[in-house]
């Protein structure tokens, strides 16, 4: 029997046999027909199209980076949401490799998760006023002991800046990514087989539709609350058919089971025939992954000393990203 302190004050059921039954997980046309768009979706197209242009211009490969978690608004006048683990580590460190190697970056990303560059002096480490001192002439100055890598950070930070290589664009709900989604790949489909599509972000796979979304915040008189989440449609499938077509498109897949992970990698690129899978379990993400596609799997894996010296996983994956992109960048110039 479960005790009134052991239930939790929202269940989650896949269906609920004696509920009513749920409605089939729509399409995306549906979804993007029936969804509103959220006003700063035109600013922000806008935006990444002027950074397309100026890139594709310059012949420089541009590679969309999808970062963090998306919510999942319960009411209409949000205040209660439901959210995910990501910090936005794996895209943001990818980010920054991207760049060094020549990238330019549209880095899609969750409102305050980490960003490129700044990540290294995030709240989760030091707080920023630790790295500073007073120079004794009523001044500040950076730590001695910090100012090398530092200085690395800042040098890599304002080259970004200087040749215009990164541009940051926020989504919080997973309407939201949705829509930038679709307005960001269609904005680089000019760029054909220069563009890359980096699929980070932990996207809600549940959600409530606006049509059945409460407007104002959800009453506790009426006691314990249950919730039906319908299918948020798979976004992946227009964009490797359509949106994105001629791009080199990887998309991350995340499990808790081991067990599971190369079979879903592997159902997910037989689904949405993209061009790679790269599979990861939660608690090892930062250590190991698996590059997987219709042919192979290869394991990118940090041993501990490489881990306990600052080595990042991301400094593996971007150089063996950037290999096969160059082979799908001859292998599609050449049909
Ligand atoms: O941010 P960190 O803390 O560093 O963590 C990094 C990470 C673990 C979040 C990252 O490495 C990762 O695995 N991201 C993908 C997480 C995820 O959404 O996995 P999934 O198995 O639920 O989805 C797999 C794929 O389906 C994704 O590429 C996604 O684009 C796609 N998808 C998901 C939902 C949806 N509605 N439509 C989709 O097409």
């Amino acid at each position: 029997m479960t005790t009134a302190a052991t239930t939790p004050a929202i269940s989650f059921t896949h269906i609920d046999p004696s509920g009513p039954v749920p409605a089939p997980a729509i399409g995306w046309e549906e979804y993007f027909r029936t969804t509103p768009p959220p006003d700063f979706l035109e600013p922000a197209g806008k935006r990444v199209e002027e950074f397309v242009a100026l890139h594709a211009k310059a012949g420089r490969r541009v590679v969309l980076v999808t970062s963090g978690g998306t919510t999942v608004p319960l009411e209409q006048n949000t205040v209660r949401f439901i959210d995910n683990f990501s910090a936005g580590t794996r895209g943001a460190t990818s980010a920054e490799y991207f760049i060094e190697a020549g990238y330019a970056v549209i880095f899609m990303h969750r409102q305050f998760s980490l960003q490129p560059y700044s990540r290294h002096y995030s709240h989760s480490r030091n707080c920023f006023l630790d790295y500073m001192q007073e120079d004794g002439h009523g001044g500040l100055i950076v730590d001695r002991k910090y100012s090398d890598h530092m200085r690395e950070v800042l040098l890599k930070y304002q080259r970004a800046k200087r040749e215009h290589l990164l541009i940051m664009e926020t989504f919080v709900t997973v309407q939201d990514y949705l829509f930038l989604l679709r307005r960001f790949t269609t904005a680089m489909s000019i760029l054909r087989e220069n563009a890359m599509y980096y699929l980070a972000a932990a996207v809600s796979d549940f959600f409530i539709p606006q049509s059945k979304m409460a407007q104002h915040k959800i009453q506790s008189a009426e006691g314990a609350l249950v919730l039906q989440l319908d299918q948020v449609p798979k976004i992946i499938s227009p964009l490797v058919d359509t949106w994105a077509a001629k791009g080199f498109i990887v998309s991350f897949k995340l499990e808790t089971d081991p067990d599971l992970l190369i079979q879903k990698s592997r159902r997910s690129l037989e689904r949405y025939k993209h061009q790679l899978v790269i599979g990861n379990i939660l608690t090892t993400r930062k250590k190991v992954v698996t590059f997987v596609t219709t042919k192979e799997e290869t394991k990118l894996e940090l041993t501990d000393e490489e881990l306990r010296n600052g080595v990042e996983i991301e400094e593996r994956i971007i150089p063996e990203l950037i290999r096969r992109h160059d082979k799908w960048i001859i292998q599609t110039k050449s049909q």
